[in-house]
């Protein structure tokens, strides 16, 4: 039984975090800290860990995102979702009023938005709380990706007030703001990863992840420009709009009634200029005929609503002169090509560089030295080049040929097959993935070292003090304070970063190591999985591609890691140091042992507890979880959804199989 107390000061705290959300994540006008909202969060999920039985789906603690791998399930749309006319031209948009005015007897009203430039998405409401999110697809069926829109902090789990529909769908264009763009993609860079070509491509990609919890971490937004749904009694788009943001949505303030069509154009011709302060990218202005009874007089064609037109603003777009094509290499060898251009002026900007992601790139463009080539933004932060004026091309000139050696270390390329990019093979020697490795250890989603960023980090190599991880580990007090940027404080924080950094966890440690294609995820779950680095080590491909969510690309990509005599000795020195090299063990922390050394394997979407939290009770009652099926599996916990290949390996094996209420039934007992 739940306590009466727990079960009203979990509701209160509901309450009172999706208020500050809203605060926060919709209006910008936060009231309390984020310290304060955490531990605010904190407190909730606490309660929610102690007693699973009040675990909701659209509890805030809910939005992290799981680990659940899901497929997408394809869902068909009640209403379609269709496209709307477009133009370029205010003759065009004149033509679309004449025709209204044609087919309407009464005066009409229009109303303004901007055309917000992400994805589109549909979210339906069952009695005030999400239901689900389906992506646009082909108009007629999407993607359910409602476990992924549940991370985006702008969309209510549930809404406020009491004076919506019991069933309606909004719709909306969820996006990725410029400063949440800028960051991945300066990371990407320097992690040698393909960078994203623009938000509205970044915003699509993440919705299609199929880990929400990577979804969490890259933090989408959604503005709402659409409300299905009657049994309200308003009859105009604009009040309905309204009425959505008293529910919690989120819907900008640069929404306006146009009475004419100098309005009309007055508003486009404003917004021109002033969307490039908005943080996100917007690409022209949708113009709708206010009052639904009109809109339904005007009726739709086969794809596209009469009632409402796009303008679109042309990209900005300049020439300018390719000066150089260089090359730059990141942690894991990966080469970016970067154009170096003669400064032009862009959307506001001087750009001066653009990305040119790959061979295959330079080859499309054929650039040739010499090129004057367009540079277009579309709002996209990093500039890409979209073709070159032969016109202009120098005669005789040659094409750019992409460079057959490594420009840091002269070591010859490599490309593997089905991948676009180049590699430099010189894990060893090459220094800018030498520092790239030691930068990517010591960062924040790794060892979380205090006192050494990227410039301390060039320092040290500079200084021969450090040429690989480990050399950190020897690193002395001494040592650091003889160096320019060093005085006492600062080397006893450096000093002291390094040896917390010895109780970092396991998983910590494993992402630090930077295996090719070993992100946090997959770390985490191969350190759950070989629960030892020693037994990671001496695990073969076939065993790897048996664990969880990895596949061939990564189990090689780890059999080469610890093929290397050099990396053994790099863990050998580690261990020597005394980092965390097992997952801690959860003895003394145990409530029963119903499970007792069981080896127990889950699958599939749960919906009274979260994987993690599955895992957990599995520890605690004395169980093992393991991630792959086999032998010595004694017991599979199926989930919704399961996989039918672990189904039947499971069945061939005849291991156990009992559901998630068995489960709860089992450790009750
Ligand atoms: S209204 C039936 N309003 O533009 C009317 N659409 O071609 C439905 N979009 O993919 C659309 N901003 O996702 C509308 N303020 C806005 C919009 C907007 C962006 C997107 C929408 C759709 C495309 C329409």
């Amino acid at each position: 039984m739940i306590p009466k107390e727990v079960a009203a000061r979990v509701k209160k705290l509901r309450e009172t975090i999706n208020r500050h959300n809203h605060l926060y994540y919709v209006e910008a006008k936060p009231e309390i800290s984020d310290f304060e909202f955490d531990s605010l969060l904190s407190d909730l999920e606490a309660l929610e860990k102690k007693y699973p039985e009040l675990i909701d789906s659209t509890s805030p603690t809910q939005r992290v995102g799981s680990d659940i791998s899901q497929g997408f399930e394809q869902v068909q749309h009640k209403t379609p979702m269709l496209s709307l006319g477009n133009t370029y031209s205010f003759e065009e948009i004149t033509e679309f009023h004449n025709r209204i005015a044609k087919a309407l007897a009464t005066p009409w009203q229009y109303v303004c938005e901007l055309k917000y430039d992400g994805t589109a998405i549909g979210i339906t409401y069952k009695n005030g709380r999400l239901h689900r999110a389906v992506t646009r697809g082909d108009g007629t069926q999407g993607d359910d990706v409602t476990a992924n829109v549940k991370t985006i902090r702008s969309i209510p789990l549930v809404l406020n007030g009491n004076d919506f529909p019991d069933e309606f769908e909004v719709r909306g264009e969820i996006f990725m703001p410029h400063a949440v763009f800028n960051e991945i993609n300066e990371k990407r860079l320097r992690n040698g990863e393909q960078p994203f070509a623009n938000p509205r491509n970044a915003a699509a990609g993440t919705l299609k992840q199929l880990n929400p919890k990577v979804v969490a971490e890259r933090k989408l937004d959604c503005l709402v420009y659409y409300v299905l749904g009657d049994n309200l009694p308003l009859n105009n788009h604009y009040e309905k709009l309204q009425k959505a943001k008293e529910w919690g949505f989120k819907i900008p303030n640069s929404i306006k009634h146009c009475n004419t069509l100098n309005e009309v154009f007055d508003f486009i011709s404003h917004w021109e200029s002033e969307r490039e302060k908005l943080p996100y990218d917007t690409d022209g202005v949708v113009i709708k005929v206010n009052r639904f009874d009109q809109q339904e007089q005007l009726g739709f064609t086969a794809k596209i609503p009469r009632w409402a037109i796009a303008y679109k603003y042309k990209t900005e777009q300049a020439s300018t002169k390719l000066l150089s094509v260089t090359y730059q290499v990141g942690r894991t060898g990966a080469i970016t090509p970067v154009a170096n251009l003669a400064p032009v002026q862009l959307a506001g900007t001087t750009v001066r560089r653009a990305s040119l992601h790959n061979a295959d790139q330079i080859e499309l463009l054929n650039l040739h030295v010499g090129d004057t080539v367009f540079v277009e933004k579309g709002g996209e932060i990093i500039p890409k080049i979209i073709g070159v004026d032969t016109t202009l091309r120098p005669i005789n000139s040659e094409p750019y040929k992409y460079i057959t050696h490594c420009p840091e270390c002269s070591t010859e390329l490599v490309r593997l097959d089905g991948e676009a990019k180049h590699y430099c093979p010189n894990q060893a020697g090459c220094p800018p993935q030498l520092k790239g490795r030691v930068i990517h250890f010591t960062s924040r989603k790794a060892m979380n070292i205090d006192g050494l960023g990227e410039e301390t980090i060039e320092l040290l190599f500079a200084n021969n003090l450090v040429h690989d991880i480990a050399d950190l580990y020897d690193l002395t007090y001494e040592q650091l304070l003889k160096l320019d940027r060093f005085a006492q404080k600062s080397a006893e924080n450096a000093i002291n970063g390094i040896e917390k950094s010895k109780q970092m966890p396991f998983p910590k440690v494993l992402f630090g190591l930077g295996i090719r294609y070993v992100g946090e995820t997959t770390a985490r779950t191969l350190a759950t999985h070989f629960d030892l680095l020693s037994k990671l080590k001496q695990a073969t491909f076939d065993e790897l591609i048996l664990v969880d969510e990895v596949g061939e690309r990564i189990a090689q990509s780890i059999v080469d890691f610890f093929a290397s005599q050099k990396n053994i000795e790099l863990i050998d020195r580690l261990a020597k140091a005394g980092l965390t090299l097992e997952m801690e063990t959860a003895e003394g922390n145990t409530k029963s042992n119903i499970l007792n050394g069981q080896s127990v394997v889950i699958s599939g979407k749960f919906s009274s507890v979260s994987r993690d939290e599955l895992k957990e009770l599995i520890v605690k009652h004395g169980g093992k979880n393991t991630s792959a099926i086999s032998k010595s599996t004694n017991l599979l916990i199926a989930g919704e959804n399961m996989g039918p290949a672990k189904l039947k390996k499971a069945t061939e094996l005849g291991i156990k199989i009992i559901s998630e209420n068995d489960f709860f039934t089992l450790i009750k007992s």
